[in-house]
C-alpha cells in the first residue's frame, strides 16, 4: 500500500520527499537535536546520506512522514520496519520514532504525532507490534513512549559508540491487543 498524507488536531503528517532535505539538514545541524543520536550536528553530507537511507525505508505503507503545523515545519516522524543490528526482521512490527526542532519541543506535538502513527500502523496498516527504541539517558524521549501508551519491554547493550551509549537502550512496545483494548 501507499504511504498516506495524515492529519491530526494541529499537525499535517507528509510522507518524506527529496523537496524535505533542507528541512532534515536544519533538523540534523542542533546538536541538541543530536545529542542522543550520535552526539554531534551532523554535516549536510552526512544527512543527504540520513536522507537517502530515509527514503529508501518507505514500504507497505510504512516510512518517514514530515510534520508541519499552521506556522511551519516541526520535525518528522517515522514508522518504519524493523531496522538495523537491535531489531529482529519480524513480519507485522514496525519502529516509532520522532525528531522535533528545538524551538517545538515542550508542546505535546511528539505524541500527538506519535499518537496518529499508532492509530495508522494498528487500524491502517495492520500491524501487530509497534516498538520504539532509544538510548538509557534520553528521558524525553522515554516519557513521549510511556504518555502515548507502550510500555517497557527490555533493556539492551547498544551498538552505537558515542558518549551515552554505553549506558545502554531501552525498548518500549505495544502490541495490537492492548490498543484494540484501549479503543474499546
Ligand atoms: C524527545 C522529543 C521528541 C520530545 O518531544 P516533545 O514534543 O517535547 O514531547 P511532548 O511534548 O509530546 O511530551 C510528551 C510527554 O513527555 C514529556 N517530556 C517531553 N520531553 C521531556 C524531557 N526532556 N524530560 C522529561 N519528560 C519529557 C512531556 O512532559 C509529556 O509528558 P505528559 O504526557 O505526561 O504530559 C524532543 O525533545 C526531541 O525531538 N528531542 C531530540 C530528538 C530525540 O531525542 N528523539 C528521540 C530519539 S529516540
Amino acid at each position: 500500500m501507499e504511504q498516506l498524507t495524515l492529519k491530526t488536531g494541529r499537525l499535517e503528517l507528509v510522507p518524506l520527499g527529496d523537496r524535505h532535505l533542507e528541512l532534515e539538514v536544519l533538523l540534523d545541524s542542533d546538536a541538541e537535536v543530536m545529542k542522543y543520536l550520535g552526539g554531534k550536528a551532523r554535516s549536510r553530507a552526512e544527512v543527504e546520506v540520513a536522507h537517502a537511507r530515509r527514503m529508501g525505508c518507505a514500504e507497505g505503507g510504512l516510512g518517514f512522514w514530515v510534520g508541519f503545523d499552521d506556522v511551519g515545519f516541526v520535525g518528522w516522524w517515522l514508522l518504519r520496519g524493523p531496522y538495523g543490528p537491535d531489531q529482529p526482521q519480524v513480519e507485522g512490527e514496525a519502529e516509532l520514532g520522532y525528531r522535533l526542532l528545538r524551538d517545538r519541543w515542550g508542546r505535546g506535538y511528539a505524541s500527538e504525532g506519535s499518537r496518529e502513527l499508532l492509530r495508522y500502523g494498528f487500524d491502517v496498516v495492520g500491524l501487530e507490534r509497534i516498538f520504539a527504541q532509544t538510548l538509557v539517558g534520553n528521558a524525553g524521549s522515554r516519557a513521549v513512549m510511556a504518555s502515548v501508551g507502550l510500555s517497557f519491554v527490555r533493556e539492551f547493550p547498544s551498538s552505537e559508540d558515542f558518549p551515552g551509549a554505553e549506558l545502554g537502550e531501552v525498548e518500549y512496545e505495544m502490541t495490537r491487543e492492548t490498543w484494540r483494548k484501549a479503543q474499546a
